[in-house]
């Protein structure tokens, strides 16, 4: 900004400079971008090297720093630019939980919004974090190392996620003499490789982060060299401005609601754009209406793009759910419960196709599952490999059905409304990153059909109440013994029950399912759809399964109308069920003849709050029935009920 004090009218004047200055930054173009490599790379020392190349770092900052340099830093008497930003890093981690930091720097040429991640473990979720909005990825290689796995895995997720240029920066070239054939053999690998995946551009650049070689000047230590440095090249890279271009898409964020007089949808425009008289329709319902207002702080609007804040009037009243989407009527996303999409896996604990995660838009969120694992896609060639689950850093595509409809967009055609990510419920954490790739046709044509006799009038003619007894428990706790007992005093007072065991089901339905994590999760899975069909018929079900994982007991008792759903925890130690031993089983698992056997080498997660805790050491079978009995004709379950009140 010019300097300008010199008179008393120049007041007005500094206020025209400062607001030819905003103006001016605001014209400027704006490019997102991340590095994907680690703190070795030299991550930390490049992104440093910008920011004080660019005089981002004020002067006492950099003071600092060559302190600080010369007692900690690595570096000799060179500045250390890792110092700095790993001292943010630092600072950051105490706010606990914010994975990705962005930085904002900008030259005369163009502004930029730099994600840096945080270079451990859990590296793939927070690139992905940062990735799903960048233009551009910078994939930093150590010039002594080459291309490694983990190059190859950064590059395969930043295409996953829609990144459109790479930067391919080979660090620390100083480090290898300069030398060009190091340069262009890695160059050659990386293409053979990256080449097929679809970016628009690769920029190779041979570089120094720690003396600047080639990151903001032209470094005279590689005069075979002909292109750009990273910031020329990062200032003229084009940046697909598409985003306004596209359909229009508004996802409500909330009802603004001053007073009566007012109603407005308040939100950011992920896509298009939208003038007052332009018409749209709400994507889940089809409801149309008009936009009379666009309103913002700043006062009313003549048109508003892709980026903005703002809040639509509209000339009708209209029901839009928080959650729901405005979109122009010429041209709607799709609506659907059923899709296929790539799947970024970061947890450590792997995707389990049929398991619950909650599914998030930029919109949305329902609950999910993966029901079909496609395949998995091989990092190294990007081939497709056969696959039961995701583990860490793992990516496949599968499809995915979710309880309710979204409103989305093939990623392919707009990243603001065809990306998701799924969280687990139980910890809330994310736990992987999608990318839509198309509504499934099936889904079109299977409808609910309405039926006359519902679960009522067929409880009625049994005169019971139906419900699911739920007994999870280690193999040999009793779990058996016990529901086959209630079955037969139930059977006797003239019930209508069945019981679904585990050993009898996996002969049938299950006989395709063994024991490790993902077949477990789909043999509780199919139980406790099969046991809901049965509560719907009128019958009082019990299901006798280890059910070891909370996740899908749970899913179980989210399946079920509230009160339905009855967990009886058999609790017996696993030491008692080893001793007891009815199967033989336990003396195979401890001597490792059996693989995965709960409680040997695969976990049993008690429940928290069962409804009913049966704790069996020194108690009998009949106790614990007595227990069970008293426990529903409390409730009035599995009593004759006079046909009147049995429906609930
Ligand atoms: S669950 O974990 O998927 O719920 P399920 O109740 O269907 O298990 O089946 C458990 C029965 O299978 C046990 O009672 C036991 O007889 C038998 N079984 C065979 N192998 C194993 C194993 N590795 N772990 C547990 N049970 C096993």
């Amino acid at each position: 900004m010019p300097e300008r004090r010199e008179s008393e009218t120049s007041g007005r004047e500094d206020v025209a400079d400062v607001r030819a200055y905003l103006a001016a930054q605001e014209n400027k173009s704006l490019l997102r971008f991340l590095t994907c490599g680690s703190v070795d790379d030299g991550k930390s020392t490049l992104i440093g090297r910008l920011l004080a190349d660019t005089r981002q770092i004020f002067e006492d900052q950099l003071a600092a720093l060559a302190h600080d340099s010369r007692r900690h830093g690595t570096t000799g008497d060179e500045v250390d630019f890792a110092l700095l930003v790993d001292g943010l890093e630092a600072e950051r981690e105490q706010g606990i939980t914010i994975d990705v930091a962005y930085r904002f720097f900008a030259t005369p040429a163009r502004k930029f919004i730099v994600a840096d991640t945080p270079g451990h473990e859990q590296y793939t979720r927070n690139m992905a974090t940062g990735a799903s909005t960048a233009d551009l990825a910078i994939v930093l290689i150590d010039a002594r190392q080459g291309v490694l796995r983990q190059t190859r895995r950064h590059t395969v997720i930043a295409s996953l996620l829609g990144i459109r240029h790479i930067v391919l920066a080979v660090n620390k070239i100083d480090l290898v003499g300069f030398d060009r054939d190091v340069f262009e053999r890695i160059v050659a690998d990386y293409c053979a490789f990256a080449d097929g995946l679809g970016f628009s551009s690769i920029q190779p650049v041979p570089l120094s982060a720690r003396y600047g070689d080639n990151v903001c000047d032209r470094s005279q230590r590689t005069p075979w060299y002909d292109g750009p440095t990273l910031l020329s090249h990062l200032e003229t890279v084009p940046v697909d401005a598409e985003a306004a271009a596209l359909p229009f898409r508004f996802p409500v964020q909330y009802v603004s609601r001053p007073d009566l007089d007012f109603r407005g949808f308040a939100g950011t425009i992920a896509s298009g754009t939208v003038a007052p008289g332009d018409g749209v329709v709400v994507a889940k319902s089809g409801l149309a209406s008009r936009v009379r207002r666009i309103v913002t702080h700043g006062g009313d609007l003549d048109v508003a793009v892709a980026g903005q804040a703002v809040t639509l009037v509209l000339e009708d009243e209209l029901e839009v759910a928080r959650g729901n989407m405005l979109v122009t009527p010429s041209d709607r996303p799709e609506v659907a419960d059923q899709f296929a999409a790539n799947l970024v896996w970061f947890d450590e604990h792997a995707l389990m196709p049929g398991r619950n995660y909650i599914l998030r838009t930029a919109t949305d969120q329902a609950s999910a599952t993966v029901t079909d694992l496609k395949h998995r896609i091989d990092i190294n060639d990007f081939s497709h490999e056969a696959a039961k689950s995701l583990a860490m850093n793992e990516a496949g595509v599968v499809n995915i059905s979710t309880r309710m409809p979204i409103a989305f967009d093939p990623f392919a055609q707009n990243r603001a409304t065809g990306a998701f990510i799924l969280i687990d419920p139980l910890t809330n954490a994310t736990v992987g990153a999608g990318m839509i790739l198309h509504g499934l046709r099936r889904a079109q044509n299977i409808h609910w059909q309405s039926l006359d006799v519902d679960r009522r009038a067929r409880a009625d003619l049994k005169h019971q109440k139906p419900v699911m007894l739920w007994f999870t428990g280690l193999s040999g706790s009793g779990k058996s013994t016990i529901a086959n007992l209630l079955e037969r005093k139930l059977h006797a007072a003239g019930r209508h029950t069945y019981l679904l065991d585990g050993d009898n089901v996996r002969h049938g339905l299950n006989r395709d399912l063994g024991f490790i994590e993902a077949d477990r999760v789909e043999n509780i899975r199919r139980v406790a759809e099969v046991g809901r069909l049965m509560v719907d018929a009128g019958l009082i079900v019990l299901v006798s399964f280890i059910s070891p994982f909370r996740a899908e007991r749970r899913m179980a008792r989210e399946l079920m109308p509230a009160g339905d759903f009855v967990e009886v925890f058999v609790d017996t130690p696993f030491e008692e069920c080893a001793r007891r031993d009815p199967k033989g089983l336990y003396a195979r698992a401890l001597k490792g003849e059996i693989k995965n056997f709960t409680g040997v080498d695969s976990p049993y997660e008690p429940p928290e709050a069962p409804e009913i805790h049966l704790r069996t050491l020194g108690r009998s079978p009949e106790d614990m029935v007595d227990v069970l009995d008293r426990w529903l004709a409390a409730r009035h379950l599995g009593e004759e009920t006079d046909g009147n009140d049995s429906g609930r």
